[in-house]
């Protein structure tokens, strides 16, 4: 059965293809934005204009109805079954590093504490694979080792990253205290389903030595709609991080080979797949039971 499920920051680039993979699914969404969807999702969706930094507006919002009608037709005091956060800031330097560190910082704690306290068991945050230091740091930083898994420390140095590193304690946290799922998806590059055709995917092919910051791996938009599904109806589990990640590595080569000639002299902790995506999604797969539907070469040009 469909789970009524509140997505933050749905208008967004990942939003919208997580909307509709969830939509299909059956499940009833609420989005809270600032911008309105899509014209495509709007009459299937409700956005309410909701600034995720306000403590206040996020209460009330977790309380709403999901649906606007005349008169109202759901049962009051509905919670919903899962709280999806995307909304924030997805990178540095669109905001002062001050404005990114307050945005992504608060509305995940209001987030996470707000649905806590109304008793909603699974809450699933967004953070980045940034967070393993390499996209933003100041200058050439290497991964520690290959796989990159979610046991790795993550230690980065730039704001935004930092961020998402903060949102992850109060995620672990949280769960601790109320004894809920709280699933963080440390996300890699988000592509779309347009993007495979553009510039961006053509160098990871041709000029793989430029792709450290993004791990040599990627996620498209909709597998990342599965994840969410799957990160919802899989219970019991309590605080966990996975990398949101596709199976393979972004180019031809075979992993091992790849990183042995890019990367000479990086550990490896583990027997690599033939062409698995040195930001590895094993315990996704494993956890999770992820199955990728969109793997890169089906529709690279
Ligand atoms: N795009 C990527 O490649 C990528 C990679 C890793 C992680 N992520 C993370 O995934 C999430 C979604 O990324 P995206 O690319 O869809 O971002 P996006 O910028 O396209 O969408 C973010 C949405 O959040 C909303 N928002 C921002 N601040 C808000 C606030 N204070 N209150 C209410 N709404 C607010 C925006 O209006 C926007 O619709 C983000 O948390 C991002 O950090 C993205």
């Amino acid at each position: 059965m469909g789970k009524r499920i509140v997505v933050t920051g749905g208008s967004g680039k990942a939003g919208q293809h997580i909307i509709r993979y969830l939509l299909d699914q059956g499940h009833d969404i609420l989005n809270l934005d600032l911008i309105p969807l899509p014209a495509d999702l709007e009459g299937r969706v409700h956005t309410l204009k909701v600034e995720l930094t306000n403590s206040g507006q996020v209460y009330s919002a977790l309380g709403s109805h999901f649906h606007l009608s005349e008169p109202f037709r759901e049962p009051l005091g509905l919670i919903p079954d899962a709280v999806i956060h995307l909304a924030g800031y997805s990178r540095n330097m669109i905001a002062p590093d001050e404005e990114t560190f307050r945005c992504n910082t608060l509305a995940t704690y209001n987030i996470i504490e707000a649905a806590s306290r109304l008793n909603i068991k699974k809450i699933i945050i967004a953070s980045s694979v940034t967070v393993y230091g390499v996209s933003y740091a100041e200058g050439d930083v290497d991964y520690p080792s290959f796989p990159v898994e979610e046991t790795v420390d993550a230690n980065p140095m730039d704001t935004y990253a930092i961020s998402k590193v903060c949102g992850e304690r109060v995620a672990r946290g949280f769960s601790r205290r109320y004894g809920s799922d709280i699933y963080v998806l440390r996300i890699g590059r988000i592509v779309a389903p347009e993007e495979y055709k553009e510039a961006m995917f053509r160098s990871y092919v041709e000029t793989p030595e430029k792709w450290a910051a993004h791990g040599w791996a990627y996620i498209d938009a909709r597998d990342l709609g599965q994840m969410c599904d799957l990160a919802v109806r899989k219970n019991g589990l309590g605080f966990q991080i996975f990398n949101a990640i596709n199976d393979e590595i972004t180019n031809y080569e075979r992993t091992a080979d790849f990183l042995a000639r890019i990367c000479p002299g990086i550990p490896i902790t583990r027997e690599l797949g033939a062409r698995e995506a040195p930001i590895s999604n094993r315990k996704i797969k494993e956890l999770l039971g992820f199955k990728e539907e969109h793997h890169w070469m089906k529709y690279y040009e």
